[in-house]
């Protein structure tokens, strides 16, 4: 792998340069959000609106941004969410995204909605740190099938996605023909047409190669292509799921084990009470409830609550290495995001889902020498000039807390 950077100096050039290299359908669908976008564009805006202060003439020559996370060391706080379309980005985009982070050193989320299969990845980048995403079933025996799977394969931090009672209102996906089941439409054959490039480079070689494109990692009575009628059946009707499902799979998951999508600090209680490893405050990316509160925007009441025995990730909205130091003096102990790397992944594969680590990783480091920390532990609330009300408020300065 080159260390290339394509033209793009930070996350929304990646994204720009995706735009014009995927069909327009396939573009919005990881771009969007819910209904009038109101979560997705919060995401980023909790981010922004906070201003952080530096402190001068500290000697930053041998800062580190190494982190620690389940015992294993990540070159810095920041995970891969799943999705499950880095296959639609590049041909076998999710083996691609796994292989940049294990050469990064980060966590890599492998998502159950994958085009590739969990095996597949595994051997390309199981020496990494590989995790996998589950969404549960009402029926056991199922479930039970699909985690002995994700175990036999090594996988030893398991996800459990729990935000999706019922799908998601995204209306410009209707709109572009792009709902799954994919049906070939007048108007998505056109928005293909105008990426002749990306037809060839991606739906055309996984046609050939591997025929359409299929949920390979689901249980044999549930794999479906794209573009098969949806499974009408008990097993997929997911509105009925509770708390028992996610302890049944605890009872049978001895590795580490989170579930991610809820928006409470009351629900991440919970999930510390019942035995859990941790949980991913997340949105989705602001792709299910439009009016949900940036997952940055809980972190103070989730860390009060839960306490710091506990892990607490966050993924939805972070873009630039500032947001990660951000999350962090908010008491994150990862921050996760999903869509920058399937940018990259539009750009350039594998590479291009490196180049958007890398510029995580070169504006953390900037920004930690800036501000004048050497490390993740010396990050803090105290980095905030005039935070907003939902950030804890500092005490009154005074010169011993200067020092
Ligand atoms: C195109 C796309 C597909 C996604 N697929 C999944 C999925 O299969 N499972 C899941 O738990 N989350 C899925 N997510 C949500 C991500 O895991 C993550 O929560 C979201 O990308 C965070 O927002 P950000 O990338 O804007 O920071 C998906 C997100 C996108 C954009």
């Amino acid at each position: 792998m080159t260390n290339a950077n394509f033209g793009a100096y930070n996350i929304e050039d990646l994204r720009q340069k995706a735009k014009q290299r995927v069909p327009k359908g396939v573009f919005d669908y990881v771009d969007g959000g819910a209904e009038d976008g109101i979560a997705l564009k919060n995401n980023r805006d909790a981010y922004k609106q906070l201003k952080i202060k530096n402190r001068v003439l500290v000697d930053v020559s041998k800062r580190s941004i190494e982190t620690t996370i389940f015992g294993k060391k990540a070159a810095m706080p920041y995970g891969i969410s799943p999705t499950g379309t880095a296959g639609l980005m590049s041909f076998g985009g999710e083996a691609g995204v796994a292989v940049a982070a294990t050469k990064m050193r980060v966590p890599c989320t492998i998502a159950l909605n994958a085009q590739t299969a969990m095996e597949e990845i595994w051997d390309v980048a199981g020496d990494g740190n590989l995790w996998f995403q589950v969404y549960m079933w009402p029926d056991n025996d199922l479930s039970m099938m699909q985690i002995n799977r994700i175990k036999s394969v090594g996988f030893e931090t398991l996800i459990i996605t729990v935000d999706g009672p019922v799908g998601s209102n995204r209306e410009y996906n209707k709109k572009n023909g792009f709902s799954m089941p994919l049906k070939y439409s007048p108007t998505l054959f056109a928005q293909l047409l105008a990426r002749p490039g990306w037809l060839i480079r991606v739906l055309g070689q996984h046609y050939v190669k591997r025929g359409a494109p299929t949920m390979v990692n689901y249980p044999e009575e549930l794999i479906s292509r794209i573009t098969d009628p949806m499974l009408k059946h008990m097993h997929t009707k997911t509105d009925n799921l509770t708390w028992d499902h996610v302890m049944r799979i605890r009872d049978n998951w001895p590795g580490n084990l989170l579930i991610k999508g809820l928006h409470s600090a009351e629900d991440a209680l919970i999930a510390k009470e019942k035995g859990l490893d941790g949980v991913v405050l997340s949105n989705h990316g602001g792709r299910y409830v439009d009016c949900a509160p940036a997952p940055l925007q809980l972190l103070p009441e989730t860390r009060t609550a839960v306490g710091n025995d506990f892990t607490v990730i966050i993924d939805s909205g972070a873009r630039r290495g500032s947001d990660l130091v951000k999350a962090m003096a908010l008491g994150a102990d990862l921050v996760m995001s999903g869509r920058p790397t399937l940018w990259g992944a539009a750009v350039a594969g594998a590479e291009g889902s490196f180049r958007a680590l890398e510029i995580f990783y070169d504006e953390m480091d900037r920004v930690m020498a800036q501000l004048g920390l050497n490390s993740v532990a010396d990050i803090g609330p105290e980095i905030f000039w005039n935070p907003p009300d939902w950030v804890p408020q500092r005490q009154q300065i005074t010169r011993a807390a200067a020092e």
